[in-house]
C-alpha cells in the first residue's frame, strides 16, 4: 500500500476518467461495457475520497464534444447515469456528501436531468464532500457563457467594469464558490486537458497515469497523491519566499 500523508491531502482533486473505450477494447468486449466498468470505478474512488477526507471531488463524465459520439454510446452513457444516480443517492446520502454538477444539464435526457435535481436537492445539506459531476461540460463554453452573463449583468446595472476581476470572473463560473482543483488526475496515458476546467486549473497540479479508468484502484489514486505530496507549490513564488510565508 503506498503511503500518504493524510495531514496533506489536496482539497480539491478532479479527474479525467479516460480509457473506457480501450479498456474494453483490451477485454474483447464492446465499448458500452467499458463504461460500465468505469461507473464501477467511479464509485470505488468516491468512497475511497470520502474516506480519507477529500473535501471535493470533480470528475469528468461527459464532455460537450462527447455529444458527437455515435447515438448508441451516447444513450448508453445516459443510462449508465440513470442507473448510478438511482442506486447511489441513498449512499450519498449515508456518507454525507453533497452532490453538485457543472456544465448544461439542460441538454441531458429529462429523466436524468430530473433524478439529477432531485438527488442534488436531497443531498444539498451533506457537508462531508462535495461530489462535483461535469456533465455536458465544456471549459471554453463555461469561460463564454460567464462573459455573457456579466455582459447582461453589466448592461443591467449589477457589476461595474471595474469590479471585474479574478475572483468576480470565478463567480461566473459554474464552479462559483468552490476552491480550484489542487489535483488533476488523468488516466489512460494521455497528456492533455481536453477543456476541463480551463479557468480553474491556472495553479493545479496536473498527474498523469497509463492506468485506464476502469482498472483505476484506491492504491492508483494513493500513487497520484502521494507524487501531488512530493511537489512544491509555488504559485510563481521561489522557494525562499514560500518558507518565508510558512513562519
Ligand atoms: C472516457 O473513456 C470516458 C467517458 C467519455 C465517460 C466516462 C463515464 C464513466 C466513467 C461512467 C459513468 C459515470 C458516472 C458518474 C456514473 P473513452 O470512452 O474516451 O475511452 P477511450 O479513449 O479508450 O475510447
Amino acid at each position: 500500500m503506498i503511503k500518504i500523508d493524510f495531514n496533506k491531502l489536496p482539497q480539491h482533486i478532479a479527474i479525467i476518467m479516460d480509457g473506457n473505450g480501450r479498456w474494453a477494447k483490451q477485454h474483447a468486449i464492446g465499448r458500452i461495457r467499458g463504461h460500465k466498468k468505469g461507473a464501477q470505478a467511479v464509485r470505488t474512488t468516491v468512497k475511497t475520497c470520502r474516506e480519507i477526507g477529500i473535501k471535493y471531488l470533480t470528475l469528468y463524465a461527459f464532455s460537450i464534444e462527447n455529444w458527437e459520439r455515435p447515438a448508441k454510446e451516447v444513450e448508453a452513457l445516459m443510462s449508465l447515469l440513470d442507473e448510478y444516480l438511482t442506486k447511489e443517492t441513498k449512499q450519498l446520502q449515508k456518507q454525507g456528501i453533497r452532490l453538485t454538477t457543472i456544465g448544461e444539464i439542460n441538454r441531458l435526457h429529462p429523466s436524468v436531468k430530473e433524478k439529477l435535481l432531485q438527488a442534488k436537492e436531497s443531498t444539498i445539506n451533506n457537508d462531508k464532500m462535495v461530489l462535483n459531476i461535469a456533465l455536458s461540460y465544456g471549459g471554453k463554453d463555461e469561460i463564454i457563457r460567464a462573459v455573457k452573463k456579466i455582459i447582461q449583468d453589466n448592461k443591467d446595472g449589477k457589476i461595474n467594469i471595474n469590479e471585474i476581476n479574478k475572483e468576480t470572473f470565478s463567480n461566473y463560473l459554474y464552479t462559483s464558490g468552490m476552491p480550484d482543483p489542487d489535483l488533476l488526475i488523468r488516466t489512460s496515458g494521455e497528456y492533455r486537458i481536453s477543456n476541463f476546467l480551463l479557468w480553474q486549473m491556472a495553479y493545479t497540479e496536473l498527474y498523469f497515469t497509463n492506468v485506464l479508468w476502469p482498472d483505476f484502484t484506491k492504491d492508483d489514486l494513493f500513487k497520484a497523491i502521494a507524487s501531488y505530496q512530493k511537489r512544491e507549490r509555488r504559485f510563481g513564488l521561489t522557494s525562499e519566499q514560500l518558507k518565508e510565508k510558512d513562519y
